[in-house]
């Protein structure tokens, strides 16, 4: 049996890489230590395809007494790190907690994770395997060829800072004590289980609502999609297959605008949901976010020719699989949206900047 200690499991991609899991390999055990932070959801992880080989362990990234403890007694031999403050609007607000678990955290787990494999304690083939961004590469230009993994890092918010800082703690633990890291940084995800903060949940669930859609600026930023399941898969490739001490690049290979993704939305809403009004009517362009990254673009190629690795969803299969998973979980949904501390962010911080929810 491989032991496995996923960080930050409860959590939107983290939960889909449970499920993948446990789904795809009979012989292996799932340890998900998660302090349940605003974004962490136990219902996530609810339907479990072998919940017997699953285990939940409430507590912070930070706690090297309790991360030690779950490493030693469980023999774990692969420690995949999800955990992270992730939205880039909330950064902007308030780092302190952004630099408390990105890079604190991270740090802190490396630490332990240096001390477990270098006293013998652990099976040969431990591998510490980071998450991170593409955001730590900075913004392109219109012309500028894509981000691969040799490209300078470059982050402008401080969420991207608070990654890149943590990648660089990754690779010099591999660099200087031997660690046998790997990383991978993605692009936006999406799909099931998505906290609805985020661009593609927020506006299907307003259009829902027949609250306004808030497209900040002039909706012409770019991003690369990956439908989260696909980046699962690449996860679980770079584990059995990734180079020690190399990252991977991962994304959905597309870069549509922000406007398009809304207009995509809208479009499907209206064939599985049609109301009386047109859900594109909704839209509403609001103050930009400061310093708002104006394009990402992923150079996927390593990690297809290394590992043969490359989406199965294309944008257009993914967003209606997506769409139609908040149509069906809408129960899930209200659970957090009815909570008092998810309406204080949206009053916080839409109702300054113009798009009222
Ligand atoms: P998320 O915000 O949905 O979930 C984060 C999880 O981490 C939550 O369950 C939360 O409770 C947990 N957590 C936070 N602080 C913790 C701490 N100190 N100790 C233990 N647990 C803690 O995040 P996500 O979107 O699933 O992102 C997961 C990882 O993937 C992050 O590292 C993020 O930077 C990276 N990433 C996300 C995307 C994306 O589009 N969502 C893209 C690229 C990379
Ligand atoms: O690129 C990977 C990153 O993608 C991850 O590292 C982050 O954890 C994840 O949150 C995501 O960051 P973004 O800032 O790109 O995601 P978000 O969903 O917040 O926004 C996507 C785009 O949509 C971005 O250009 C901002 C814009 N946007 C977002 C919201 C919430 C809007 O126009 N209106 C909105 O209300």
């Amino acid at each position: 049996m491989k032991n496995i200690l996923v960080t930050g499991g409860a959590g939107f991609i983290g939960a889909n890489f449970i499920h993948f899991e446990l789904q795809k390999h009979k012989e292996i055990n799932i340890f998900n230590l998660d302090a349940l932070t605003y974004a962490g959801n136990p219902r996530n992880l609810e339907n479990l395809p072998d919940p017997r080989r699953y285990n939940f362990i409430h507590g912070d990234i930070r706690d090297r007494q309790l991360v030690r403890r779950l490493l030693e007694e469980n023999k774990i031999d692969t420690l995949v790190n999800f955990a992270a403050e992730t939205h880039v609007d909330r950064s902007i607000n308030n780092a302190q907690p952004f630099l408390d678990t990105n890079i604190q955290g991270t740090f802190a787990l490396l630490e332990v994770s240096r001390e477990y494999y270098s006293s013998g304690s652990s099976l040969p083939e431990f591998r510490f395997h980071h998450i991170s961004t593409d955001e730590v590469f900075g913004s392109l230009n219109p012309t500028d060829p894509p981000f691969s993994e040799t490209t300078p890092y470059a982050p402008n918010s401080p969420y991207a800072a608070s990654k890149a800082a943590s990648d660089h703690l990754v690779h010099a633990f591999h660099h200087t004590y031997g660690l046998p890291v790997t990383l991978s940084n993605c692009s936006n995800n999406y799909g099931p289980y998505q906290f609805p903060e985020k661009l593609i949940p927020l506006m299907i669930n307003n259009a829902l609502a027949g609250k306004v859609l808030p497209v900040y600026g002039d909706g012409m930023q770019v991003r690369d999609w990956l439908y989260v399941e696909d980046h699962c898969e690449a996860i679980d490739l770079i584990l059995s297959g990734g180079r020690t001490g190399e990252s991977y690049n991962i994304g959905g290979n597309n870069q549509p605008a922000n406007i398009e993704i809304v207009r995509n939305i809208c479009h499907i809403l209206h064939h599985l949901a049609p109301g009386s009004r047109r859900y594109e009517e909704l839209i509403q362009f609001i103050t930009d976010r400061p310093g708002h990254d104006r394009r990402y673009a992923m150079d996927t190629e390593k990690i297809t020719r290394e590992l043969g690795w490359v989406p199965r969803e294309s944008l257009e299969t993914g967003l209606q699989k997506t769409v139609e998973w908040y149509l069906e979980n809408q129960e899930w949904v209200r659970s957090i949206y009815n909570r008092p501390d998810y309406q204080s962010w949206l009053g916080e911080h839409y109702g300054t900047r113009g798009g009222t929810q």
